[in-house]
């Protein structure tokens, strides 16, 4: 009985092992850049369904599914070369439009304050 609890315990530990080394190989390299890792934190806040949900109204570089009720997020360097305009649409969009369907992304706080500048520098690349 000791015996097979003890080969039961060995093979769960080593299922867990090979479990995490796939994680850990699942993860690009490029992650620890510091640069890269906030257009990437950016990119995955930005598309996550459950935070900012852009691709809803949006389309947006390589996202799927992209809604097409908002203009296509591109060229934002050309259209908003004052990054802090950006910033404040996508915090409050509400500001220069009142009507807008676009949620207030800071004041409801469905982003964070960081999240948020994650956003506008993967925005920002676009
Ligand atoms: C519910 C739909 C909706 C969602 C979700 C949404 N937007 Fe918008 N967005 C709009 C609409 C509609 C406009 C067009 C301007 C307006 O109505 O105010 C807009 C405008 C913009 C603009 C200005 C574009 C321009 O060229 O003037 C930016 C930048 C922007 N959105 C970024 C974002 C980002 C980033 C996200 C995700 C964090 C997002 N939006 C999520 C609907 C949405």
């Amino acid at each position: 009985m000791r015996h097979t609890a003890k080969k039961l315990f060995k093979s769960a530990f080593s299922t867990a092992v090979v479990a995490g080394a796939l994680l850990l190989t699942s993860f690009p390299a490029s992650a620890a850049d510091g640069a890269s890792s906030v257009v990437e934190k950016g990119k995955a806040a930005a598309f996550d369904r459950k935070k900012g949900n852009c691709l809803a109204c949006h389309s947006v570089d390589d996202g799927t599914l992209p809604g097409n009720i908002a203009p296509p997020l591109i060229a934002m360097k050309a259209r908003f070369p004052d990054k802090d305009k950006l910033r404040a649409q996508i915090w409050d969009a509400t500001v220069v439009n009142p009507n807008t369907i676009m949620i207030p992304f800071g004041r409801n706080k469905v982003l964070s304050e960081e999240e948020i500048d994650q956003v506008v520098e993967y925005i920002y690349t676009l």
